[in-house]
């Protein structure tokens, strides 16, 4: 019997993931190439639905796909692709936008909390749950990694797949959320009570992967800890050590209980030193891979089109299917 397929997405709009969409997300998606059949799509037609500019764009979409391959995505063992050269996605949305109702996709959270902090909204950000129902059905996708931010945007699409198969008949699978193991959230370095994330962090909050080392250094020995000299787990009370102590673990496969033992009564200079080595080690050079796949335009863009051309083999049976059910 075959492999659980899996869809997931992540938006190219910033010039370089951070920590949290790597220990979060990416690293997750490494490990599921060979246990699953597994679809990662760098989904630019979600980023155009708030402002952006056009060149940028484009080039955010190589780097984040140059990053994942960096990061351990291996073509061979998965199928990673570009939204935007898999037309089939627009087309799908297009069907499932006309199945959904106008009540029902005003009470996404996400687009309240969007537009809320954009200065024009458009219709695009309003319809970006289904258009993320279409990448997920497309593939007749058994399992979806989500976050909490995503959980009501799979549940709509699982509605839409349900009403549509009541409806019309059988054509989609319906998709499960898939449990990923728990990883806790990484915080921001500045503003330890606040998740990491390119968005609501300062300039120094924000560990990027294409950071220089030093830079990672200096990031990690300036993060916020407390008055305190104990290098002790306790989210609650020590927020900073222990958002620390959570990118140790992660980064260098040892336990906060280990971490406590090795650094008692030793302060957190040494601590932040053996971090800022350990995050300098594994990450640069995942940088450094990061700018030899983008200097190889030609093997990149190979890679890529390969990518949208097995995705696109699934997606036009699914499309054909739909057109026939809607009566084209
Ligand atoms: P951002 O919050 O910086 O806008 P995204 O929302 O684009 O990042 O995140 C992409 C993926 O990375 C999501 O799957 C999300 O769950 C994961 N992720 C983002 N920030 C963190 C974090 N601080 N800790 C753990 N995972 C994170
Ligand atoms: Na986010």
């Amino acid at each position: 019997d075959r492999k659980p397929r899996v869809f997931s997405g992540i938006q190219p709009t910033s010039d370089s993931f951070h920590l949290g969409n790597y220990l979060g997300a990416v690293r997750q998606w490494v490990a599921m190439q060979d246990t699953t059949d597994a679809l990662y799509c760098v989904v630019d037609q979600h980023a155009i639905t708030v402002d952006h500019d056009p060149k940028v764009l484009h080039q955010r979409s190589r780097v984040s796909a140059a990053q994942l391959l960096a990061l351990g995505l291996d073509p061979e063992r998965c199928t990673l692709f570009v939204q935007s050269q898999v037309p089939e996605h627009a087309m799908l949305s297009w069907i499932l936008g006309s199945e959904t109702g106008f009540g029902e996709a005003s009470r996404m959270t996400q687009f309240k909390d969007k537009s809320a902090k954009q200065e024009r909204t458009t219709v695009g950000l309003f319809t970006y749950p289904i258009l993320m129902a279409a990448d997920i059905l497309l593939y007749r996708t058994d399992q979806v990694p989500v976050g909490e931010d995503q959980r009501q945007h799979l549940e709509l699409t699982r509605d839409l797949a349900i009403r549509f198969n009541g409806t019309y008949g059988e054509t989609f699978t319906v998709p499960e959320p898939y449990i990923v193991k728990e990883t806790a959230t990484i915080k921001d370095l500045s503003e330890p009570e606040k998740k990491m994330s390119k968005s609501s962090s300062g300039p120094r909050g924000c560990l990027y992967l294409l950071d220089e080392p030093n830079q990672m250094r200096k990031k990690i020995k300036g993060a916020v800890t407390d008055s305190e000299a104990e290098v002790r787990f306790d989210p609650e009370r020590k927020p900073g050590v222990s958002n620390l102590m959570n990118i140790y673990t992660a980064l260098a496969g040892t336990t906060t209980e280990k971490l406590e033992a090795e650094y008692a009564g030793r302060g957190y200079g040494d601590f932040k030193g053996d971090l800022a080595e350990v995050v300098a080690d594994t990450l640069g050079p995942i940088a450094l891979r990061t700018k030899e796949i983008l200097a190889d335009k030609a093997e990149l863009d190979r890679i890529l089109t390969l990518g949208a051309e097995k995705a696109r083999h699934l997606a036009v049976r699914t499309i054909a299917k739909t057109y026939k059910k809607i009566g084209f």
